[in-house]
């Protein structure tokens, strides 16, 4: 397990550093002619500088948190503003490749006791995921209401959903599914296992119902308050 850790999570640094590096080569040398080209080289640059940070912090924060060393500062949270913010940031990664991210938001949607870091980071993955397993379908949907004392985010795809059995194995850490389209899309496996520690650390769970070829929802319940038994360092979940 531990070497094929290493040997996937260094392959998956290693295409968008070569991309990087071959685009900025060519820019450096002069060898971009076209001012349109080179404005779409510029925003890969971006995209892929952004997405080496993100598989970055996936790996650095899983290990925190499986040695309990990643501490939650959570504080009232305005829960709409911040999934806005998320979803519009989302939105921007994905939309020249004709992507849709919104938002059905409750309304009003309460205040919740959060650190808005690890929600962010934890909504991020799920939004990557809805993107990555889309299949042919363009769209992945934001839902955020309350249910009695938790916040519910969800997110949902249009896409190549999972099989039941597959379902229930997502949240451990390396697991990718077996299938061709899972295959053909990049991943290290540890997006859901670091979005369930972020979850259960702050006192609540997650689930996933999907439809193989159907789509895939995906939601965190948070408790809307803290709870002072559950610690936030935390050993294996
Ligand atoms: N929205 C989804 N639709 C279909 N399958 C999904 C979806 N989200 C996750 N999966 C399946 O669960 C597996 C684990 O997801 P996870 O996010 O942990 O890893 P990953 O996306 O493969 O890699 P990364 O670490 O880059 O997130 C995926 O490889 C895929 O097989
Ligand atoms: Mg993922």
């Amino acid at each position: 397990m531990q070497s094929d850790f290493v040997s996937t999570v260094s392959h998956e640094f290693k295409s968008p550093l070569t991309s990087i590096r071959q685009l900025a080569e060519m820019l450096q040398a002069d060898m971009v002619p076209s001012e349109d080209k080179r404005r779409r080289y510029y925003d890969v640059l971006v995209e892929q500088s952004e997405r080496l940070s993100m598989l970055i912090d996936n790996v650095l924060d899983f290990a925190r948190m499986e040695e309990g060393r990643r501490e939650m500062s959570r504080e009232a949270v305005d829960m709409k503003s911040l999934v806005e913010d998320i979803v519009t940031e989302a939105q921007h990664r994905v939309v020249h490749e004709g992507f849709t991210v919104r938002t059905e938001l409750e309304d009003p949607l309460p205040s919740a006791f959060v650190d808005a870091n690890a929600i962010r980071q934890a909504l991020n993955n799920l939004i990557d995921n809805g993107v990555k397993y889309s299949g042919s379908s363009r769209e992945v949907v934001v839902r955020s209401f309350r249910e009695n004392a938790h916040i519910v985010i969800a997110v949902r795809d249009f896409g190549i959903g999972l099989a039941p059995e597959e379902a229930n194995k997502v949240f451990d850490r390396f697991y990718r599914s077996g299938g061709e389209l899972t295959r053909s899309v990049k991943g290290t496996g540890l997006g859901l296992t670091l979005v369930k520690q972020i979850v259960v650390a702050h006192g609540g769970d997650v689930e996933v119902h999907s439809e193989p070829g159907r789509g895939s929802t995906f939601s965190m319940r948070l408790p809307l308050v803290a709870d002072p038994s559950v610690t936030h360092k935390r050993g294996r979940t």
